[in-house]
C-alpha cells in the first residue's frame, strides 16, 4: 500500500476520497485507489449510468477487493442541465462484459456531500480524486467553503484540449457544467487530467493479455471489462487500438507524480455555450496580463510504466 515517490503534497501514501461514477475506467481507479492511496471512502455520484447503477457498482468494486472502505452515494442529478448518461460507452449496467458477483455489504450512507465534508474536517490533507461529474463535490464546496484551504486539493479526470461528448467538451465536465464552474472557481488546488493525456492510455490487446494472464477472480473481471470497453471504443472511433483508461490517471498523478508532466494554467469552464457548453478553456496565452494559474494540466503520462501499476495493483489485489 505504499508508493515509491512522495504525492503532490509529499506524503508517500496519499489520503483520498475518490468521488466516482463506475463505470469501468472508474472500476480500474477503485483498484488503484485501493493499491497505492490511503481510501478514506467511496462516494458515488450520477453520471455514466444512473446514480442507483454507480452506486451498486462501487459496491461490487469493494466486495471483489475486499475494502474496508465506506461506500456512500451522492447526487443523483446534475445542478441545473438535464441528467444524460453514457450508457453508449459503459453498456447500460455500466460494467457491460463480465458477470459481476453481487455485493454483499450494504451502502453506509446516502449523503455523500456530509461524508466528504466530515471526512475532510477529521483528516489533515485529503485528496478529492472525482473521476465523474463534480456534482458532489461542488455542493460540499459550496455547503463548506472552508474545505478550499482544509484540503490537500482535487485531482480530476476531466476536460482537456479536445472533447468527446462534444467537440470541445469532455463527458465528465459537460454532464454537470455548473458544477464544474463552481470547482474550477473555488480557489482549490487543482490537478487536472484531461483526454489529450488518458487518450495516450490505452487498454490495447496486448495490455489486456496481460491481465487476463493474472489469478483470481478480479482479475478475470477486469479482463472482461477491459475487452467490453476497448472493442466499444474501437468501433466508435477512427484510430483508436484500445479503450483510453482514463480515471485511474487522476489517481495515478497524485501517487506517482514522476510519470507525469504538468503545466500551471488558468482553466474555465463554459456553462452556457450553445457550441461549447462543458468546454474547459484552457489560457494558453503568453502575454504577461493573462490571469494567474488555477490548476495544474496534464500534459504527459508515461503510458507503459502507468500501465504496469494498474498491473502491479490488480495482482496485488487478486485472492
Ligand atoms: C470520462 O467519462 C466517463 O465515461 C469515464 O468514466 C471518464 O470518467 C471520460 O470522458
Ligand atoms: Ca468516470
Amino acid at each position: 500500500m505504499s508508493s515509491a515517490t512522495p504525492d503532490r503534497t509529499g506524503r508517500s501514501t496519499p489520503r483520498i476520497v475518490l468521488d466516482c461514477d463506475p463505470g469501468h475506467d472508474d472500476a480500474v481507479a477503485i483498484v488503484a485507489a485501493a493499491r497505492f492511496t490511503e481510501l478514506l471512502g467511496i462516494t458515488t455520484v450520477a453520471g455514466n449510468v444512473p446514480l442507483e447503477r454507480t452506486t451498486y457498482n462501487a459496491r461490487v468494486l469493494r466486495d471483489l477487493l475486499d475494502l474496508d472502505a465506506e461506500v456512500h452515494s451522492g447526487a443523483d442529478r446534475p445542478l441545473v442541465v438535464e441528467a444524460a448518461d453514457a450508457s453508449y460507452v459503459h453498456g447500460e449496467s455500466g460494467l457491460d462484459g463480465a458477470d459481476l458477483p453481487v455485493p454483499t455489504r450494504p451502502l453506509d450512507g446516502t449523503d455523500a456531500v456530509g461524508f466528504i465534508i466530515d471526512t475532510c474536517g477529521a483528516h489533515d490533507d485529503v485528496w478529492l480524486v472525482p473521476t465523474g461529474p463534480l456534482t458532489n463535490i461542488a455542493l460540499a464546496l459550496r455547503a463548506a467553503p472552508d474545505l478550499v484551504d482544509r484540503i490537500a486539493g482535487i485531482s480530476l479526470m476531466g476536460g482537456g484540449r479536445f472533447g468527446n461528448r462534444t467537440p470541445v467538451a469532455e463527458f465528465n465536465i459537460w454532464a454537470d457544467p455548473d458544477a464544474a464552474a463552481i470547482v474550477f472557481d473555488s480557489g482549490a488546488r487543482l490537478v487536472m487530467t484531461g483526454l489529450d493525456v488518458t487518450h495516450r492510455f490505452q487498454a490495447t490487446p496486448a495490455r489486456i493479455d496481460e491481465v487476463a494472464a493474472l489469478d483470481g477472480r478480479l482479475a478475470e473481471v477486469l479482463t472482461g471489462l477491459f475487452h467490453f470497453f476497448a472493442d466499444n471504443y474501437v468501433a466508435r472511433h477512427d484510430g483508436l487500438d484500445g479503450a483510453p483508461v482514463h480515471d485511474p490517471l487522476a489517481v495515478l498523478v497524485l501517487t506517482h507524480p514522476e510519470l507525469f508532466t504538468t503545466v500551471p494554467r488558468h482553466v474555465a469552464v463554459e456553462t452556457h455555450g450553445t457550441l461549447t457548453r462543458g468546454m474547459t478553456v484552457i489560457d494558453e496565452r503568453r502575454q504577461r496580463d493573462r490571469p494567474a494559474p488555477t490548476c495544474e494540466v496534464v500534459t504527459s503520462v508515461d503510458a507503459d510504466a502507468a500501465w504496469a501499476l494498474v498491473v502491479d495493483a490488480i495482482a496485488a489485489s487478486t485472492r
